[in-house]
């Protein structure tokens, strides 16, 4: 059976943009519930943890400059079938692949500065939302 829970970031480029507000009124309308929260802005080592799965990619270190260059929100989200349903919801890893009305389509500038994390599995959704949100978290 498909979890109800998943994690998402809004990521440095949509925070600093100021699309915080917009895109949590489409996650809301698209059914999610929010279920934990916060505003917090990522050390190195915490990117570097975060996204640990791509350090053999030549991304990387692109990748960690960019998550720790301003503030991020972090949130624990919940729905039926919400990993598979906010991956649908957000689109393509790459804006210009977006679907029509998707959170990267409308506010993503880049693969880079893509606007928005989401979890791609249970397994994942449940070890992102603890690295955030267990309670021997500093967050
Ligand atoms: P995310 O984990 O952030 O939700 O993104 P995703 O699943 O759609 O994509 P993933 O393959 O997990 O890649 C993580 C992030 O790395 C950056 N990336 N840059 N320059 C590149 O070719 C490249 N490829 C990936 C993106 O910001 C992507 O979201
Ligand atoms: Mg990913």
């Amino acid at each position: 059976m498909a979890t109800n829970k998943t994690f998402t970031m809004l990521k440095p480029d949509a925070v600093e943009a100021g699309n915080t507000g917009a895109i949590l009124e489409k996650i809301n309308s698209a059914g999610f519930r929010i279920a934990a929260m916060v505003q917090t802005q990522l050390s190195r080592n915490d990117a570097e943890q975060f996204y640990a799965i791509h350090k053999e990619r030549p991304f990387f270190g692109e990748l960690v400059d960019y998550m720790t260059s301003g503030p991020i929100v972090a949130a624990i989200l919940e729905k039926e079938n919400a990993v598979s349903d906010f991956r649908t919801l957000i689109g393509a890893t790459n804006p210009e692949e977006a679907a029509e009305g998707t959170i990267r389509k409308l506010y993503a500038k880049s693969i880079s500065a893509n606007a928005i994390h989401g979890s791609d599995s249970d397994e994942n959704a449940e070890i992102e939302g603890n690295f955030f949100f267990s309670t021997r978290s500093r967050y």
